[in-house]
């Protein structure tokens, strides 16, 4: 059996800080903040499980499935709420959930990862999976560090798989991690983010073209043929390098980041569902979802639309 997309649903924060605010407690500027990264704005509060109920919620209404149907939850996060329970136990309860339910970090390639791995579970008895990237980023990012502070932000995106006969809309996928990478991107236990910005940069542009190239290889389609690419939201300049070295134009690339920030495992369900909401995607279109993240990690899809507009 294969897996199709029929819901999707996002959910963000209410409050709301501009670079201008940034720029009022911090040795920062509006026109550094935008020009290196893209960023505008982020949202942030909530908890990891507020946000992520929010986002299941309204991707289970979109599909039109009852808690009571949904067979798997998984959740991707980096930010869980508490060491100890996972926090897809706590969303799988207020979701009215009474299905198996797991945690996955993988950074911010864990949405792909995933979307990989409920894909594998799917079938028997399992035929529909609650899938969501929900980050509360704020919680361990340093606010008085201009290097991270102005890049993260808070939410989270939810997609609703279905089980359907045949090989499904998940074309092919590639994953991976590098351990040796971990010092250039990492948070300790009850710490804050610490980033080497230029080596990550430099690392994710290669990662995110080389996860992308194979995937298109294993589905025997071109670069030509994709008709959204849905990137990592972490930088604008991350995102036209890859671009530009893919061969996939802007206008064929999912952008939310100017009003996101980085939202790590929220930010390829956020960008997707911008698209599905703001009629980009048809059915029979081609999507490409294509993450980097501490680990390093990487992880890409295609994946075919089938849900009507
Ligand atoms: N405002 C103003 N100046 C800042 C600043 C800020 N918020 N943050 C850093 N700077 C300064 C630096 O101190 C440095 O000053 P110096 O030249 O006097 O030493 C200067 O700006 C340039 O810093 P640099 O780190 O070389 O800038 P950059 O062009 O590499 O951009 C990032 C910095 C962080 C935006 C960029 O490296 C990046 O996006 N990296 C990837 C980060 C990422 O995506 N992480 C998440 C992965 S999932």
């Amino acid at each position: 059996m294969g897996v199709t997309i029929t819901g999707w649903g996002t959910a963000l924060p209410d409050k709301v800080i501009t670079n201008a605010d940034l720029e009022a407690r911090l040795d920062t500027s509006d026109e550094w903040i935008t020009e290196r990264s893209g960023i505008r704005e982020r949202r942030i509060g909530d908890s990891c499980a507020e946000l992520a109920i929010g986002a299941g919620r309204a991707a289970l209404a979109r599909a039109g499935v009852a808690p009571a149907d949904i067979d798997l939850l998984a959740l991707a996060t980096t930010t869980p709420d508490q060491s100890v329970p996972a926090t897809s136990a706590h969303v799988a309860f207020e979701l009215g959930l009474t299905c198996g339910a797991f945690d996955l970090n993988a950074a911010c390639s864990g949405f792909v990862y995933s979307l990989v791995a409920a894909s594998g579970m799917v079938g028997g008895h399992v035929g529909r999976v609650l899938l969501i990237g929900a980050e509360r980023l704020s919680r361990i990012t340093d606010w008085e560090d201009r290097s991270t502070a102005v890049l993260f932000g808070d939410g989270a995106g939810a997609v609703v798989l279905e089980a359907v006969d045949g090989p499904g809309d998940l074309l092919a996928w590639d994953l991976g991690a590098d351990g040796s990478l971990r010092p250039i991107l990492y948070a300790d236990l009850h710490g804050y983010i610490t980033m080497n910005g230029r080596e990550v940069f430099r690392r994710a542009v290669r990662a995110m073209v080389d996860s992308a190239q194979a995937t298109l290889e294993r589905a025997g389609v071109s670069a030509a043929e994709v008709t959204l690419l849905v990137p990592h939201q972490a930088n604008i300049r991350i995102i036209e390098a890859a671009t530009q070295r893919l061969g996939i134009p802007m206008e064929r690339t999912a952008v939310v980041l100017h009003r996101t920030g980085n939202t790590s495992s929220a930010s390829i369900p956020l960008a997707l569902a911008d698209a599905a909401e703001s009629g980009r995607l048809s059915p029979g279109d081609l999507v490409l979802l294509c993450g980097f993240g501490a680990g390093m990690t990487w992880a890409s899809a295609l994946v075919r639309w089938s849900a009507a507009a």
